[in-house]
């Protein structure tokens, strides 16, 4: 299919998805909202959702130059500030395609993006095509730290092991998932897909495991290797561990990790506003500071 300027087709599968990581990881600076990781993630972590999914890829001589991910009349979209008309034609294409992916309970039509403060690029396009910026509800920090030989060693609570995490343990590390972020679509066949995306790594995946060995809480790290940067996505502890240091013991074993393997900065984007403070001050207290935030869009329609 071709659009005004560029060649355009609809997502089709693990290719497409591995040329809108690599775009990413081409954009990419610690303020962006999307690492390779993220996709990998927002892509597997849920079963069976590709159809809720409108997603298209822009082609500029051969290398994709932009996306857009429809996600219940939300635009999710990166596009090469070289190609200033792309984003654009990524709003053009949502508006187009919003509609259909908006929730029975919205008002008609929705239609809503959220950038970073980081991405001016992406500014005038939204501006053009009628967007306004909305400060209601949450928003993200978008947080980074150099991971140098400052880095804290771990020192778990007595009784507690820091491990990273193999196949056999699928089912104890979906459950302390489930428990952190209760109510949660993550299940063992959703969490198979996320190991088997690219870039996950087995030995970036840790838990602190319990004395009843079951998995207390968990930091799973995406490691981009272009840019040697590393990507919390997801953390969290379970209900009944919690306030004992758990969290920062396994990010930083976890981060350690993702150093051996070669990362010299780490980021992570929590929940920046007031309703929702907690992992904002788990990663300020591991040494993490603010690059960037969330901007969220509206479109007055
Ligand atoms: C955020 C979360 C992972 C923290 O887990 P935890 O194991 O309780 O955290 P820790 O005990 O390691 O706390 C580390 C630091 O975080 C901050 N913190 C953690 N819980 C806090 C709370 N309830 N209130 C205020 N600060 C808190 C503190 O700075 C704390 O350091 P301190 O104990 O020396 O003051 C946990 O609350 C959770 O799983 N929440 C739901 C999932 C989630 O939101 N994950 C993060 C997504 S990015």
């Amino acid at each position: 299919m071709t659009s005004a300027r560029f060649d355009r087709r609809p997502y089709a599968g693990a290719e497409d998805l591995r040329a809108m990581q690599d775009l990413a990881g081409r954009l990419w600076s610690p303020g962006a909202t999307w690492h390779v990781g993220d996709l990998a993630w927002e892509r597997f972590q849920h079963t069976g959702r590709e159809h809720e999914w409108p997603t298209m890829l822009w082609d500029a001589g051969g290398a994709i130059a932009a996306w857009g991910w429809a996600d219940s009349g939300h635009l999710g979209l990166v596009a090469d500030p070289g190609r200033p008309a792309l984003a654009g034609e990524v709003l053009d294409w949502f508006a187009a395609t919003a509609p259909a992916t908006a929730p029975a309970t919205a008002p008609w039509p929705v239609r809503t993006v959220r950038v970073s403060s980081a991405e001016t690029h992406l500014f005038p396009a939204l501006d053009r095509h009628g967007y306004r910026r909305t400060d209601e509800g949450p928003f993200s920090l978008h947080m980074v730290m150099d991971l140098d030989d400052g880095l804290p060693v771990p020192s778990p609570a007595a009784g507690y092991r820091l491990r990273a995490v193999g196949d056999a343990d699928v089912p104890q590390r979906v459950a302390a998932h489930r428990a952190a972020f209760h109510p949660s679509r993550v299940t063992e066949e959703s969490y198979r897909a996320v190991r088997r995306a690219w870039p996950y790594r087995p030995d970036l995946d840790w838990v602190a495991e319990a004395p009843d060995g079951s998995a207390a809480a968990f930091c799973l790290v995406w490691l981009d290797e272009a840019n040697l940067a590393a990507r919390i996505e997801p953390a969290g502890t379970v209900p009944g561990h919690r306030r004992r240091g758990l969290a920062r013991a396994v990010c930083l074993a976890a981060l350690h990790a993702a150093r051996r393997a070669g990362a010299r900065r780490a980021v992570v984007s929590p929940r920046g506003d007031d309703a929702y403070p907690v992992p904002a001050r788990l990663y300020r207290s591991l040494g993490f500071r603010e690059c960037a935030r969330s901007l969220g869009y509206r479109h007055p329609a």
